[in-house]
Formats: C-alpha cells, structure tokens, sequence
C-alpha cells in the first residue's frame, strides 16, 4: 500500500461536481490514479461514468473542483468506432497518420511508415493475421482488440477505457478480459477503466472507486490484493464482492 507513496499521481480528480441543466449528476467526485496503475471505476448504468471520463478528456466542463493530468491521454469510446471502409492497420494507424488534432499538428507520418510502427503490436494485442482485413470481417472481440490497439497506438501513457467489453457476449467477454489482463502485464500504461461488472473490476484492478446512482458520490475505495485470482482464493473474491454489492 505505501508503495503508493513514490509514485507520480497521472489523474487526480479534485472534489468534482457536474450538472445538466437541473439535474446533478456527480457530487464531490475524488479519484487519483498512479502511474502504471489500473484502476476501475464500479457504478450502475446511467450514474454519471461516461460523464466523469468526458472531464478527464476535457470534452465537457464541469460545475466544480478541480483535475490534474500527467502525461498524455488517450480515450477509447464506448461505442466502436473503427471506420469501415478501411482496413484493420489502417485504423490502427491512424492516430499516426492523422494530419491534425484539435489545431495542433501531428506525426502526420506516411502510412508506410506507420504500418511499420504498428505492425509489431498486432502480435503483442493477439491482432496477427487481421491487419489487411476489414472491420466487418472481425467479430466483435476482434473489434474490440483493433479499438484497444488503436487508443494503445494513440497514447500508451494514460488510457481511459469505457466499458470496452459492454456490448459483447458473456463468453467472449470473459476471454476479452484474461486477454486484457495478458496485455496488462506486457505494457506499462496507466489505465483508468469504467465498468458496471464487478467480476470484471476485481479481475483486472489494482484499484476500485465504487460509485452510487446518480447523482455519482464515491461510495469506497477498495484495493484488490494480486493474489485473489492467483490462489484461486474464492472465499476472498465472494466476500469482496459481497461488500461491493452491498454499496450498489
Ligand atoms: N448531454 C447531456 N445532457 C443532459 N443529461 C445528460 C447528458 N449526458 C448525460 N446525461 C445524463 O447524465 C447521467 C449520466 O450519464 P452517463 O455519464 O452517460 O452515465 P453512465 O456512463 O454511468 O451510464 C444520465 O442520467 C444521463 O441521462
Ligand atoms: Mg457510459
């Protein structure tokens, strides 16, 4: 726990309130996230999560409170957005062969040499094989490695996932998430996830916010012990989630 201590904070979340119009929707939201770190955000659908990311990106303003970020971000939507029209490289290039974003100029590198930057991690995020294929050639879990590799290749620095498993099956969401653990393990971002599976937040979290229905207030922090999936330590993993919908 005190290793904490040491390490540099990338997202720091200060007493954060947002409204719509009349309608608050987070209350005095605090969240830090340390690098290299994954940390889930836990809450039910429709409590604000997507809101509290749209702010980490600054995409949308907030009421009150404050936010710090160190480094650079990357966002990976809820919905798929990998255009269809091109090939699975393609996509995932481009974040390098984009020629502006947000007035500033980018890489803009030719999409030879992107492809060549890109094409080592197609093994990396299990992708080897699909780079000339198009989207709708991928099934959903493809998809869904293609999006990830994309937010990877845009920034490996901070990544903010939103519930980027939410649309598949159960089946297919299981594996998706062993496999994030794998690529978890390979690289060394900071990862701030938002979820409302529980299963899932304590699989893959070193950290847990849990949050309430709207409007959003921090319910309690958790921090999931390594060893709970390792040791195949049911009674440990029962009883957290027992306390966690206990907050729900
Ligand atoms: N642009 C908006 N205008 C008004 N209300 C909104 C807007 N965006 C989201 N909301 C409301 O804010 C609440 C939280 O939304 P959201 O952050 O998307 O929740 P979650 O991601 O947890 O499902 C919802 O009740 C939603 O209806
Ligand atoms: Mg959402």
């Amino acid at each position: 726990m005190n290793s904490y201590h040491n390490k540099k904070v990338k997202i720091n979340i200060k007493s954060i309130s947002k409204s719509y119009e009349e309608i608050e929707v987070l209350k005095n939201i605090s969240i830090k996230v340390y690098e290299s770190e994954f940390v889930s955000i836990l809450g039910p659908s429709g409590c604000g999560k997507s809101t509290i990311f749209n702010i980490v990106a600054n995409l949308i303003d907030y009421s009150s409170g404050s936010i710090s970020i160190d480094g650079r971000l990357s966002y990976m939507y809820q919905k798929d957005l990998l255009l269809p029209h091109k090939t699975i490289i393609d996509n995932v290039s481009l974040p390098l062969t984009i020629k502006k974003e947000k007035g500033f100029r980018k890489k803009n590198l030719k999409k030879r040499e992107a492809h060549k930057k890109v094409k080592d991690y197609f093994t990396t995020f299990g992708l080897s094989g699909y780079e000339n294929k198009y989207p709708r050639e991928l099934s959903g879990g493809m998809k869904q490695r293609a999006n990830f590799l994309r937010t990877f290749i845009n920034s490996n620095d901070i990544m903010l996932l939103d519930e980027p498993f939410g649309a598949l099956d159960s089946i297919t969401k299981s594996s998706m998430q062993k496999w994030l653990l794998e690529v978890k393990n390979k690289v060394n971002s900071t990862i701030l996830l938002i979820t409302h599976d529980i299963d899932e937040a304590i699989m893959l979290s070193d950290r847990i916010y849990v949050i309430s229905k709207k409007p959003a207030v921090v319910k309690k922090e958790f921090i999931i012990d390594k060893n709970y999936y390792n040791d195949d330590n049911l009674e440990n993993i029962i009883k957290l989630k027992k306390d966690i919908v206990s907050l729900l």
